[in-house]
């Protein structure tokens, strides 16, 4: 039986899903893809599952972009596909997903690699770790969202600067960027992301699904400002409000 392409391993409300192609360091084929696919939508249905952290096997390598020899000899259609594809059943997929998302960016992080990183809501880094969309060295431009994303995430001029000259950034000037919201050493890295994923475990997980949700609609551009005010008046209708302002009163930790 071959290896499976993701590793899916979940313990206290917490899911870590990793892609195990090291040897291609974790390069974006089509199959990882669908695998990757396929855990985000069944992880969304879960209810024993919150945080899911997403990783790369190895020391070397988060994930080194979408797989190069799987579209070399791919035309205007086919290219159009992968993108739309990979779009649509991964990245914008993980970036709208009910659970929170972290990336331990372990290693590389080079084009469809930082674009699956900055799908995720939040990143984490070892300082070994490159992070690039290095795609118009290959004659070719982010298709999983890094356009729209890096620009987003660290501003218009840094994310132009890093896409026009195809140069990977450090973890440290990532972190300064705001790329990334913590960097570790290698050895610490999954639990420094642990520690976050527990620490957003302490919080209401439907108000956190409806913050995501707020957020992407303001920087989708449909309507955020609107998708706020709707998300808040639903959240007084949740379990999870009135546990949360009775504990307050109570002055007690609330249970979500
Ligand atoms: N696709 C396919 N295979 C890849 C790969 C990729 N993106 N990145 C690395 N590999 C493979 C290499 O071909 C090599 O395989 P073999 O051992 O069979 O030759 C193996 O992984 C190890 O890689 P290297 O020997 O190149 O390792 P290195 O340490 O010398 O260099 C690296 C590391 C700088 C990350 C280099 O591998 C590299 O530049 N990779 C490509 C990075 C890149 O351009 N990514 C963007 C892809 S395009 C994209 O992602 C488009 C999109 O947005 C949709």
């Amino acid at each position: 039986m071959s290896t499976p392409l993701v590793h899916l391993h979940v313990e206290d409300r917490i899911a870590t899903l990793t892609i195990t192609r090291p040897k291609a360091l974790n390069a974006l084929n089509t199959a990882v893809i669908n695998a990757l696919h396929k855990h985000v939508v069944d992880l969304d249905g879960r209810d024993d599952v919150r945080v899911v952290l997403l990783t790369g096997e190895g020391e070397k390598s988060f994930v080194a972009g979408a797989d190069i020899a799987e579209f070399a000899t791919h035309n205007q259609q086919e290219g159009q596909a992968l993108a739309q594809r990979g779009q649509d059943l991964l990245f914008t997929r993980i970036a709208n997903a009910k659970k929170i998302y972290i990336a331990a960016i372990n290693g590389f992080a080079l084009g469809g690699g930082l674009e699956l990183a900055l799908s995720c809501h939040v990143r984490v880094a070892s300082d070994n770790a490159k992070m690039g969309l290095p795609e118009t060295s290959l004659g070719v431009i982010p298709g999983y969202g890094g356009t729209q994303r890096l620009a987003q995430c660290i501003g218009k001029g840094r994310a132009m600067d890093m896409m026009l000259s195809a140069k990977m950034i450090d973890a440290e000037t990532a972190l300064a960027w705001g790329l990334v919201n913590a960097v570790s050493t290698q050895d610490e890295l999954m639990a420094e992301a642990k520690s976050r994923a527990k620490g957003y475990l302490r919080n209401s997980g439907d108000a956190q699904a409806a913050v995501i949700r707020a957020v992407n609609a303001g920087l989708d551009h449909k309507g955020g400002y609107d998708t706020e005010i709707v998300e808040f008046g639903k959240r007084f209708t949740s379990k999870e409000f009135v546990e949360g302002t009775e504990a307050f009163l109570d002055k007690r930790r609330p249970s979500f």
